[in-house]
């Protein structure tokens, strides 16, 4: 049977550092706070003018050098994003177009935090349907522009950046000893939208809006729907706590990423934590850890990666993946 199969990934965070302190100035907050409730300790805030589309074409330029690839060799792009560019078009086609890529397709994928995940099985789903042989997955946010800087329960916990995988056609078994993706469970539930939305849109209010949320709330539903999937995934695979290698969840919280972690048995050395660093890049976040843990020498060829997101609509789903 054919299997999607991480050959390459990169990532890009926009050089700009603003820290817990920083935010100390601008709003009724403190380090402390912070800390205490998130885990998050600084973030990267994209430059003036610096947009997802710089953002997106950056990481997947260095995941194609990562994977030896030239665009040549991609048939089609997928960007997770819920800050396009634009409104249309998608801002897929704005980075194929700055690869220089004539030939395939491109298209955005809109499931908020949840958006890589859902791109990825996409992905997967175009590989094994015989209808690309090499993707490029990308997750890139500017969530920077959709926050309200004057509410401190939402600007403290955001950030910008990119991150983007290679996916290739190649020939498994069937069994998990295969490389690539294993399996995948996707889930959404519109009736939790008020949680978690931006106050804006083409069609409603004719503006971009703003983030809203009821932190509370969400972390109230965050490691039920989290676990649900991931014991989705443990059970169409035979896997399990003890036999993955490396846990890459959506770095949305560290309370929540522990809470998750310790229902699901996941000792903490498993679990790959870049929130401290980036905060909540929403679709970034899991290929910007990928990156990181791939880079510092974590994850290697033939480990399995759980990965796992959850976020606005709600959206939630995860990820199996040999190495
Ligand atoms: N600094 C200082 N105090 C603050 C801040 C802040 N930045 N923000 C809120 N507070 C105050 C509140 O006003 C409140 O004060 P009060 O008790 O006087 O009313 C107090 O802190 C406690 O507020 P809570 O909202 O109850 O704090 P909580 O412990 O729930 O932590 C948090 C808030 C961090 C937002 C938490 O609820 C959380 O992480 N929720 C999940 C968020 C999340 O994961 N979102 C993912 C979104 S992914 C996507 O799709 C975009």
């Amino acid at each position: 049977m054919i299997r999607s199969v991480v050959i390459g990934c990169g990532a890009y965070l926009p050089e700009n550092i603003v820290t817990n302190a920083d935010l100390e100035k601008t709003v009724d907050t403190s380090d402390e706070w912070i800390i205490q409730r998130t885990g998050i300790k600084q973030r990267h805030i994209a430059g003036e003018g610096e947009t997802t589309a710089d953002l997106g074409e950056k990481a997947a330029r260095a995941a194609l050098a990562n994977a030896g690839v030239e665009i040549a060799d991609i048939d089609l792009i997928i960007l997770a994003t819920s800050t396009p560019d634009n409104t249309f078009p998608a801002t897929a086609v704005e980075i194929q177009h700055r690869l220089g890529m004539k030939h395939g397709a491109a298209f955005d994928m809109q499931a908020v935090c949840s958006g890589f995940v859902f791109a990825l099985t996409t992905a997967d789903l175009y590989i094994r349907g015989g209808q690309a042989h090499k993707v490029l997955v990308i997750g890139a946010e500017t969530f920077s522009r959709i926050l309200d800087w004057e509410d401190r329960t939402t600007c403290v916990l955001f950030g910008d950046g990119a991150g983007a995988v290679v996916l290739e056609a190649q020939e498994g078994v069937g069994l998990t000893a295969d490389r690539g993706i294993l399996s995948s469970h996707l889930r959404s539930d519109g009736s939790h939208k008020s949680k978690l939305f931006v106050d804006g849109g083409p069609s409603s209010t004719g503006t971009v809006g703003h983030l809203r949320m009821q932190g509370r709330e969400v972390f109230k539903h965050a490691v039920g729907m989290i676990t649900d999937v991931i014991v989705a995934a443990f059970d169409a695979t035979g896997l399990n706590a003890d036999t993955i290698d490396w846990f890459v969840p959506h770095q949305a919280n560290k309370r929540i990423i522990d809470a998750s972690a310790r229902k699901l048995k996941i000792p903490p050395e498993k679990v790959v934590i870049t929130v401290d660093q980036h905060g909540n890049t929403s679709a970034a976040s899991i290929p910007l850890a990928l990156a990181q843990a791939v880079a510092d020498g974590r994850i290697n060829q033939g480990d399995i990666i759980l990965l796992e997101a959850m976020g606005g609509g709600f959206t939630w789903g995860s990820v199996l993946l040999r190495w």
